[in-house]
């Protein structure tokens, strides 16, 4: 049985790869620091999968941790989250997202090769697409940035294009992950106000939050709202699965996109979680959000081709999966 090496294993698509990779029949190893996610988040894997989870509490950016982590497991790849994520605060602090996530970067590549470990897959995001007309997107249209978060995810990709053929990378280009895993035990947990919509949506939901701001209903769009690629964490964790047997199996590198290749509206979405939850939820059309892009969509075929990948979860299911997690932690708080 292969053994992998997750970092950030414990954070939002992390601990969801984490159940598809166990359920494909890999061991795994989680390495966290839990600057962003929960310390019970193991806890709760080891109840879903109803096995000890191993993991290792520590940073990427820390040699020491990763090489003592080899030499203790022999590990026959990694699956690489552990980052940082905000594009606004990526503004703020553009030096912090350098170290953190180019810095830490190279710091686990230098420690696999120490290690002779040379397989990864890499968390990237449609971001390194920028702003632009062509949708949906294919893998071959340049990179740009638009912000210090999408320049770290270019430096990302562009650092692991320049390894020797010993290397199998693979890039994974995510657009709008959202849901959460069917246990309804893990799901996206953010601790401040989300920026975004689905996070946001919930909280209204739950009624922490009084209404849905909708920003902007004047883009060139069916009902002028901005559309983009939601994709299931569910489908989006077992695309790392893939990509991960691909390189075991081939050898071959790639970069995919993991989208669904359809297109929905914030109204779309409000809708959705609407009937989940079974309320009418309450939203204000506001002004624009600086930065947004009226479309941003996926194409999806070179994962099919290159990976048989496939997402098969519909917006119904990323709400009602949303619904349940929030919903059961609303009850968890009251208990
Ligand atoms: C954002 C990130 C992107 C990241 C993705 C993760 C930015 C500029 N981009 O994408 O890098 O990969 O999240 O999922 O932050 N909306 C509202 N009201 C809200 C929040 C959002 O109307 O309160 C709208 C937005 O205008 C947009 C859509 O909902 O049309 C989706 O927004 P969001 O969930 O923030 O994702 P992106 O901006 O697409």
């Amino acid at each position: 049985m292969a053994k992998i090496l997750l970092t950030g294993g414990a954070g939002y698509i992390g601990s969801h790869t984490y159940l598809a990779l166990v359920e494909a029949g890999f061991d795994v190893v989680i390495l966290d620091n839990f600057s962003n996610a929960k310390l019970d988040v193991p806890n709760r894997l080891q109840n879903i999968v109803g096995d000890s989870v191993t993991v290792v509490n520590g940073d990427v950016l820390d040699r020491g941790v990763l090489d003592a982590l080899f030499a203790d497991h022999k590990i026959d790849g990694v699956v690489h989250f552990a980052a940082l994520k905000a594009v606004g605060e990526s503004v703020e602090k553009p030096l912090d997202y350098m170290h953190t996530n180019v810095g830490g970067l190279l710091n686990l590549l230098a420690a696999m090769d120490a290690a002779g470990v040379r397989r990864i897959v890499f968390s990237s995001s449609a971001t390194v697409y920028g702003d632009t007309d062509v949708q949906p997107i294919p893998e071959d249209h340049p990179r740009t940035y638009t912000s210090p978060y999408a320049f770290t995810k270019i430096a990302g990709e562009q650092i692991l294009e320049q390894l020797t053929d010993d290397w199998a990378v693979g890039i994974l280009r995510y657009f709008n992950p959202v849901g959460a895993h069917k246990s309804a035990m893990i799901g996206e947990d953010p601790s401040d106000i989300p920026n975004n919509l689905v996070p946001y949506i919930a909280k209204v939901a739950t009624g922490d939050l009084e209404q849905l701001g909708v920003f902007g209903d004047d883009y060139e769009t069916p009902d002028g709202t901005g559309v983009r690629d939601y994709i299931h964490v569910e489908d989006l964790a077992d695309g790392h699965v893939l990509s991960l047997k691909s390189l075991i199996e081939t050898g071959n590198s790639h970069t995919v996109n993991l989208g669904t290749g359809e297109g929905s509206s914030v109204l779309d979405m409000v809708r959705s979680y609407s009937k989940a939850c079974g309320r009418e939820l309450p939203y204000q059309i506001k002004p624009r959000r600086d930065g947004d892009v009226a479309v941003l969509t996926a194409r999806p075929e070179k994962a099919k081709v290159e990976l048989g990948f496939e997402a098969t979860r519909s917006l119904a299911d990323m709400c009602r999966s949303s619904w349940a997690w929030v919903s059961g932690q609303i009850r968890n708080d009251r208990d």
